[in-house]
């Protein structure tokens, strides 16, 4: 079970050949899947050769090989991290029943929302990046967009095989719609807001991998505490892929704040049009893309306090972060758990039964992993000596959903009318001019080890391969 079949059309290690109806659902499915690819994957990378990891096994070592692989060639499979023998429903109404190899017949249409909803994500970003390749700053860059591009479309892969093993026509049916939606589409739109925004350039596709890839961790680790044993065995293989994406972004971020410091120290000045005209992206513009990220990001954790979240956590489909590492009953009954609310013309924190804010706890632990990284970006200015620090906005800042929508807040916090808000946003978010600065940045550079001048070079390469090597071959 554990090695991976890459002898068969559709590589996986759950024996698939020995389920034909199944088999023959996906291969059906495959065809329209890599017409979506061709249509919908990444610009212009037909013919390219690109140094992409595959997963060969899916234990947690050595599971990755490298090699040049032809984009369109990528064998996309489906692989579920090793069953645990015996284990359990760890939460809720359920806790200490054998966790469930079959979707229980009174969660089933529940079960499948939350499977097409994480599962539309994963074609959505494909989408919203498929033109960054053009404007790519480095080859090795191209390597990475190209390597999360694939392993997204594998997670669509991994949560279409859910649909097609365990929910029957519905789940079929489902399949089909998941490549249909398109991110930004007028009329068939994909599901979740943020996966309708634009990618339209680098900085903004760094900052999505840093904080909505970090969602995608925070959905997926919520989701392998599942007591649905599929979806928790797919979610912990696709947790191990998600990690490289984090990478992609927060290394990205940390590079351009690097050369942006070093022509500030350079050149002795932090006057941003100065900074502009030296080509680099000045430090309060990132802050802005960071603030417009992560409000849109903070959106996908949903209402604060929910009772759709509630019944997830009671019925055993959809656990905290972290589930059985934490010590408590994981009933969660009696506990409170606090939030906070408009109130009048002041944010003040009330506390509800815990069980109704579990959109506020995951959001709450994705922010503090937000922050993790936020400090370790603060290094690169504080080695040069720049006395600048990224921070998050407050938490209602710029928010459409749950109980500071409808209001203003500034980022320290603020409840401000609607005009002092028109007045101050451009302070806070992109503006047009600064989205067009950022897109003028935005050139080709595809020769080995050459990078754009508004970012500096990673420290080192991907799987021990020097920085300037050739990662991308094109014919
Ligand atoms: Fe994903
Ligand atoms: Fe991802």
């Amino acid at each position: 079970m554990m090695s991976i079949d890459y002898s068969e059309k559709i590589p996986n290690n759950v024996d698939l050949a020995g389920n034909k109806t199944l088999q023959r659902a996906l291969e059906h499915w495959q065809p329209a899947f890599q017409q979506w690819w061709s249509e919908m994957g990444p610009d212009d990378s037909r013919t390219s050769e690109v140094y992409l990891r595959t997963a060969i096994s899916v234990e947690a070592k050595g599971w990755a090989h490298f090699d040049y692989v032809r984009m369109p060639d990528y064998r996309w499979g489906i692989f579920l991290a090793p069953a645990e023998p015996e284990r359990k429903v760890n939460f809720g109404a359920h806790k200490g029943e054998a966790a469930w190899q079959e979707v229980p017949g009174e969660y089933r249409s529940t079960l499948r929302r939350i499977i097409v909803t994480q599962g539309d994500t994963e074609p959505a970003s494909v989408e919203q990046q498929r033109h960054l390749g053009l404007t790519c700053p480095s080859l090795y860059d191209l390597r990475n967009i190209y390597q999360v591009n694939v392993e997204e479309g594998r997670h669509l892969w991994a949560m279409v095989y859910l649909l097609h093993a365990h929910f029957g026509r519905d789940g079929r049916e489902e399949g089909e719609a998941l490549l249909e939606r398109r991110s930004g589409d007028a009329d068939n739109p994909r599901i979740l807001t943020a996966f309708n925004e634009k990618t339209p350039d680098w900085l903004s596709f760094f900052m999505f991998t840093f904080i909505t890839d970090r969602d995608g961790k925070f959905q997926l680790a919520a989701l392998a505490e599942s007591g649905f044993d599929p979806l928790s065995r797919t979610c912990r293989f696709m947790l191990i892929e998600e990690a490289h994406h984090l990478f992609v972004g927060e290394s990205g971020v940390a590079r351009i704040i690097q050369r942006t410091c070093e022509v500030m120290a350079q050149h002795k000045t932090d006057d941003a049009a100065r900074l502009r005209s030296l080509g680099v992206i000045d430090l309060p513009t990132l802050q802005k893309y960071l603030n417009f990220h992560y409000s849109v990001t903070s959106d996908l954790y949903g209402a604060e306090v929910s009772s759709n979240a509630a019944s997830f956590y009671t019925n055993g489909l959809k656990g905290r972060y972290g589930e059985t590492k934490i010590a408590d009953d994981h009933s969660l009954e009696g506990s409170e758990y606090p939030y906070m609310d408009v109130v009048g013309d002041q944010i003040v924190t009330k506390h509800a039964q815990a069980i109704t804010v579990l959109n506020e706890r995951l959001r709450n632990d994705w922010v503090s992993d937000v922050q993790a990284g936020i400090d370790r970006w603060n290094k690169v200015p504080a080695k040069l000596g720049i006395p600048f620090k990224f921070t998050l906005p407050h938490k209602g800042f710029n928010r459409k959903i749950g109980l500071f929508a409808g209001h203003h807040i500034s980022p320290e916090g603020k409840i401000m009318t609607e005009a002092a808000w028109t007045h101050q946003h451009a302070n806070w978010m992109p503006t047009e001019a600064d989205r067009l600065y950022i897109h003028s940045l935005m050139g080709r550079v595809v020769e080995p080890g050459k990078f754009a001048g508004y970012i500096a070079p990673p420290a080192r390469g991907i799987n021990d391969q020097p920085v300037d090597f050739q990662y991308v071959r094109f014919n």
